[in-house]
């Protein structure tokens, strides 16, 4: 916090290089494509060894250096190791996506604890070892760098029309983290910013045990992997932290907002000595 933003801001990313988690499929992958297209170098991860793989071949003509490692980012070792490698193979890191993510959806009451151990152990501890040991990479030098982790429009609203509320517990964490990584980031020079997406189409509902008729149907209407990933790119360089994607949700996080705000307004006055938090 102390340290002066003498860091040059994001501009562009031609000769950047950039860490993907969920590299293989999704919004991962246009991710890759998109930074690729724009001159990014690319360090690849996925749980998915035969997914990567394919994603390898599908970048190579892009001509990019492009390093894959397959991982379970609900590891840190694996995590740990991972950075150490597209390090040691790529040199400096410039932006990190930890994108990885699994639906879970379900009543509450109706999800093991196996369930609730891997929505938080994806969903939740792979941003929070992106946070580990990918945030150092950008730390060790003076060049921009960009650190994004996907959220959820379910990471601010959960939607009563999906029983998704595991997820969404998932993605306000992912939310929070932001949130309090940009703050300690403030005057680094390093740039956070939390992907929110509304429905995206991607094979995400296919992979999963859990959704329901109603998630996959918005999912299979959802807007294009490729469209999210350049408005992504084009918020990141200018600087936003909350980044969208098209969504229906305004009107309930409005209603949202104005219950806790209204409640906010019926709480005890402030007394004298109360801390003002
Ligand atoms: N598709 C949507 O509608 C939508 C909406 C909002 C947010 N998101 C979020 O976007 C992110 C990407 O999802 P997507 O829609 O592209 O789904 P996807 O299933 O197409 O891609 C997710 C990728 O993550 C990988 N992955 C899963 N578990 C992993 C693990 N333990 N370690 C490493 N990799 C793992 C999968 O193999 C897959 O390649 C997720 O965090 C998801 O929650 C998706």
């Amino acid at each position: 916090m102390t340290q002066s933003d003498s860091r040059p801001r994001l501009q562009d990313f031609e000769g950047k290089t950039a860490i993907i988690t969920g590299a293989a499929s999704g919004i991962g992958l246009a991710l890759a494509e998109a930074l690729a297209a724009r001159g990014a170098d690319l360090a690849l991860a996925d749980i998915d060894a035969r997914g990567l793989d394919a994603a390898r071949k599908r970048l190579a003509p892009t001509g990019r250096r492009i390093c894959t490692r397959v991982l379970d980012v609900s590891s840190d070792a694996d995590v740990r190791d991972a950075a150490a490698e597209f390090e040691a193979t790529l040199g400096r890191i410039h932006l990190v996506f930890n994108n990885a993510g699994i639906d879970m959806s379900g009543e509450l009451a109706s999800l093991s604890e196996q369930d609730w151990t891997r929505a938080f152990g994806i969903n939740v501890f792979g941003v929070i070892h992106g946070i580990r040991h990918f945030l150092p990479l950008l730390r060790r030098h003076g060049e921009p760098a960009h650190f994004v982790s996907t959220a959820s429009g379910a990471g601010l609203w959960v939607n009563g029309d999906f029983p998704m509320g595991a997820y969404a517990a998932t993605k306000y964490s992912v939310v929070a983290l932001s949130e309090a990584l940009e703050q300690e980031l403030r005057g680094t020079g390093i740039g956070v910013s939390v992907l929110c997406p509304g429905p995206v189409k991607t094979p995400i509902a296919e992979r999963s045990n859990h959704a329901s008729e109603s998630f996959r149907a918005a999912v299979a209407t959802g807007t294009a992997p490729e469209l999210v990933a350049s408005h992504t790119l084009e918020a990141m360089r200018a600087g936003e932290f909350y980044i969208f994607t098209p969504t229906r949700m305004r009107p309930r996080l409005e209603a949202r907002f104005a219950r806790i705000l209204d409640a906010l307004e019926r709480a005890p006055a402030v007394t004298t000595g109360m801390a003002a938090t």
